[in-house]
């Protein structure tokens, strides 16, 4: 199904639907008769959270965030913009940020921090991937799909040059392709 871009598939349609079902249920159960707040951080956590929120079984409110730490490049500046702010104030709510990729930890750090000064009722936080050995600041999610080592992946919402988010599983590129 792919070109010679893309070195492997890492996770299968199955295996997130499956994993994402499993994140769902678990939220659904932590959160029994209460609202949660659930923040997508544009743009790579898009897929995900839409999957993610239909396996929620609880009192639901959407929100978007757009914060940027890695400008054009493959990796992280250190130094994270606000591109896009919630909609709504989340003071004594159940927040959760959904996102895609735990990394470097510089995004997380600085969102949970931004948030947290907002006072939230609880703040948690939710990865479908984890890569702990890229880590430069100390950080844990709290929901956290997959760990996966130090590859460059892409869709399912993350990209390579804001291409091959749509593709529908998590894929390894091609070194060849970013020079790696
Ligand atoms: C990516 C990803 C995370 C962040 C993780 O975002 O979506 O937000 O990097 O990396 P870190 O742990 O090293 O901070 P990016 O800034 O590339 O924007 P995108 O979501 O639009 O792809």
């Amino acid at each position: 199904m792919y070109g010679k871009e893309i070195k492997k598939v890492l996770i299968s349609k199955d295996a997130i639907a499956k994993r994402v079902a499993e994140l769902g249920a678990e939220i659904s159960r932590d959160f029994k008769d209460e609202s949660v707040t659930l923040v997508c951080t544009l743009r790579g956590a898009c897929v995900f959270y839409a999957d993610l929120a239909r396996a929620i079984d609880t009192d639901l409110e959407m929100d978007f965030i757009s914060v940027s730490s890695y400008g054009a490049g493959t990796s992280t500046t250190g130094e994270v913009k606000m591109i896009k702010d919630l909609s709504s104030p989340i003071q004594g709510k159940n927040v959760i940020i959904v996102e895609d990729i735990i990394d470097s930890g510089v995004t997380l750090s600085y969102l949970k921090k931004l948030l947290e000064a907002r006072e939230p009722k609880s703040l948690k936080i939710c990865s479908l991937l984890d890569k702990p050995s890229r880590r430069k600041v100390d950080f844990k999610g709290d929901y956290v799909g997959f760990e996966i080592e130090n590859e460059y992946v892409v869709g399912y919402g993350l990209d390579y040059n804001q291409k091959m988010r749509h593709l529908p599983e998590v894929c390894v590129l091609s070194p060849e392709v970013y020079g790696g």
